[in-house]
């Protein structure tokens, strides 16, 4: 399978720890910010050096599979136009400091990732990188004792591809089932934050 070009969303801490593993391990990198580029250009000279820095716009119609590491309540700012075939990772938690005191979505049953499928009007989510932090991210990446990453997605082709980025970048893919069941790796939930293995982390998922 061959590498697809990633576009990430978002130019903070989450989107240039990625964007930084994906470029170690052979990976086009298009990153965008939510303002003009020039905003950004150093950050990414710095943390994510020979990533494109590209408008939303741009990063959306040239990448083959977009992250978004935005603030969740921003998700309507993503630009949806060239969004229709494109395979989005949705990295994404709803964080009260961040998007304020009613959790994002309202509906308490629904997925954050759910709802970011219906808002972009995609059935091409698949939710992935949300569960650890940037910091375990970074020093994890190919460790002797290889991490596993969760991810949820309607699609199997799709969570194929994002299978094969996780593992790129030096973890264990766990693929845990439908866009729905992704709310098992929200914040509340025990798994929230986990740096485990796949045997730890399937011990706590049998029972959730
Ligand atoms: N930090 C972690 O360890 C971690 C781990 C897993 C998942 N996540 C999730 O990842 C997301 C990002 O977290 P973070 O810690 O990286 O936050 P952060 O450091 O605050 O970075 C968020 C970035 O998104 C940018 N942004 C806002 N609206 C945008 C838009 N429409 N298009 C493109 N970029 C936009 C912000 O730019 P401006 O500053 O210009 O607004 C900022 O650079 C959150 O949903 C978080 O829950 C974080």
């Amino acid at each position: 399978m061959s590498k697809v070009k990633l576009g990430i969303l978002g130019a903070g801490k989450l989107g240039t720890t990625l964007g930084r593993l994906a470029i170690q391990n052979g990976y086009e990198v298009l990153i965008a910010g939510s303002k003009e580029k020039e905003k950004i250009m150093l950050t990414v000279e710095v943390l994510v050096p020979g990533a494109i820095v590209m408008t939303k716009e741009e990063l959306v119609k040239e990448s083959d599979v977009i992250i978004l590491a935005l603030p969740l309540g921003k998700v309507s700012s993503i630009p949806t136009v060239g969004l229709e075939n494109k395979i989005i990772i949705d990295a994404m938690n709803y964080w009260w400091e961040v998007d304020g005191k009613q959790r994002i979505p309202h509906d308490p049953n629904l997925s954050s990732s759910e709802y970011v499928a219906k808002s972009l009007n995609s059935n091409r989510v698949v939710k992935a990188f949300n569960h650890m932090g940037y910091h375990d991210l970074e020093i994890e990446s190919h460790s002797e004792t290889i991490k596993a990453i969760a991810l949820a997605g309607d699609n199997d082709l799709d969570k194929e591809i994002v299978s094969k980025l996780i593992e790129d970048v030096g973890f264990k893919p766990l693929d845990i089932g439908l866009l729905k069941e992704g709310i098992k790796l929200e914040p509340g939930s025990e798994l929230f934050g986990a740096n485990l293995v796949e045997k730890e982390f399937n011990e706590i998922f049998k029972n959730l």
